[in-house]
């Protein structure tokens, strides 16, 4: 019998991670728009390589010993340090844990207040990785409209009701306000608001997934869901993956020390690698991130306008999209009646790959969108690549009008 005749209901439950395939198909020829990597040329190689060389030259034993789940204290001063002076939040050291990349936070925050089977509610379109480890703690997923300013408040009542109604254990609700991925856009603070007394009316949390809310590219910061709903309402997340390096595989949540604690005793790994941390927070200690960043956002910017430059003729054929205010991606919808899932191995067949938007539904129902990651290669392969795309959706557009 083989070993998947055991398999765990929930292990059974999981169809294989749509992002994964993609991984075999860097194929050469191939231009994958599928990945949201952070640029791989603008690691800190040298800073990196040179803050692990002094932490072991002074024989730093506690970058190599198993340390508390909670993080090094140096890398929660600092990170409690840095969203108190990049978004005016006011936490120290003990409101922040290190966990596994947001990737984890998201996981730890879901087991903290959902029970198993209960339901989580994300944004339709929500993050792919999101729907994955909620259903990979056996937890249900229940989308909510959102309308390019976030959440849409009387839909959030609706779901919250209907579910309910029909005797769903629902608290949680996930959300990426700043830099929606994949949506782009950022929730302004009056919808904030509304949302934050919604909350209030209806026995709400907030899982605040704030992965990109560094990398804005135009306009400004809005508050944090943190500040404006409250302490006792929402846990917030963010990562280092797209400020440092994804490899590292450091995150953090910021919430109440007790439930930081709390966070800690789920958290079944021993601590997020020591090693790992004590070395950022080295590299970062040298003021490295706010010297980096400028950069950061002028490199993403450009590759985003290279992007939406070469989309552009896509608007006269009835494409739609928003200028994402930073972040790694733009969401572009087809017309009315086209598949993004069918035309994705025409568009492989000439060169171009991307995400298939249904992965970012909770009921996988939308199939007109399409998630374009401009984050990953440079510019000449991102106008490459997104010209071979616009090729073929034009094509297809053309095809559909003929008849
Ligand atoms: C919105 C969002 N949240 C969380 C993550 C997870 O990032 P990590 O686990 O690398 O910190 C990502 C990565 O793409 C993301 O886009």
């Amino acid at each position: 019998m083989p070993l998947s005749d055991f398999y765990s209901p929930i292990a059974q439950a999981m169809e294989q991670n749509p992002l994964r395939p993609n991984w075999a198909m860097q194929r050469p020829g191939l231009i994958s728009l599928a990945y949201g990597f952070p640029d791989a040329a603008s690691f800190p190689y040298q800073e990196l390589a040179a803050a692990a060389a002094r932490l072991m030259a002074d024989r730093t034993a506690d970058a190599l010993q198993y340390g508390p789940v909670s993080g090094p204290e140096p890398l929660r001063r600092f990170l409690a340090d840095w969203v108190n002076t990049t978004e005016g939040l006011d936490v120290g050291p003990d409101n922040i844990m290190i966990t596994s990349g947001a990737s984890q936070g998201i996981a730890l925050a879901a087991r903290l207040l959902t029970p198993p089977g209960g339901t989580v509610i994300v944004e339709s379109p929500t993050f792919i990785g999101a729907l994955w480890f909620l259903r990979g703690l056996g937890i249900d997923v229940a989308g909510v409209a959102t309308d390019g300013q976030g959440i849409v408040p009387a839909d959030l009542r609706r779901v919250v009701l209907g579910l309910r109604r029909r005797g769903a254990d629902v608290s949680l609700v996930y959300t990426m306000p700043t830099v929606h991925n994949p949506g782009g856009f950022d929730a302004p603070v009056e919808r904030r608001r509304e949302l934050a007394e919604l909350a209030h009316d209806l026995g709400l949390l907030f899982l605040e997934d704030d992965a990109y809310g560094d990398l804005i590219y135009d306009g400004e910061r809005p508050p944090a869901l943190y500040t404006l709903a409250g302490r006792d309402r929402v846990i917030k997340l963010g990562t280092l993956s797209k400020l440092v390096a994804g490899g590292m595989r450091l995150g953090w949540a910021v919430a109440d020390p007790e439930d930081i604690s709390r966070m800690c005793a789920l958290k079944a790994d021993s601590a997020t690698s020591p090693f790992a941390a004590w070395v950022t927070a080295a590299y970062l200690a040298t003021g490295a991130l706010r010297e980096r960043l400028p950069d950061l956002r002028r490199m993403y910017r450009a590759r985003r306008d290279v992007m939406l430059e070469e989309l552009a003729p896509l608007r006269e054929v009835g494409c739609r999209w928003v200028v994402p205010s930073g972040g790694f991606f733009v969401w572009l919808r087809l017309p009315q009646g086209f598949d993004s899932e069918d035309i994705r191995a025409r568009a492989e067949a000439q060169g171009v790959t991307y995400l298939a938007g249904h992965h970012c539904f909770a009921d996988g129902a939308d199939r007109r969108h399409l998630r374009l990651a401009f984050s990953y290669l440079p510019d000449d392969q991102i106008r490459e690549g997104t010209r071979r795309l616009t090729a073929v959706l034009r094509a297809e557009l053309a095809a559909a009008a003929a008849g």
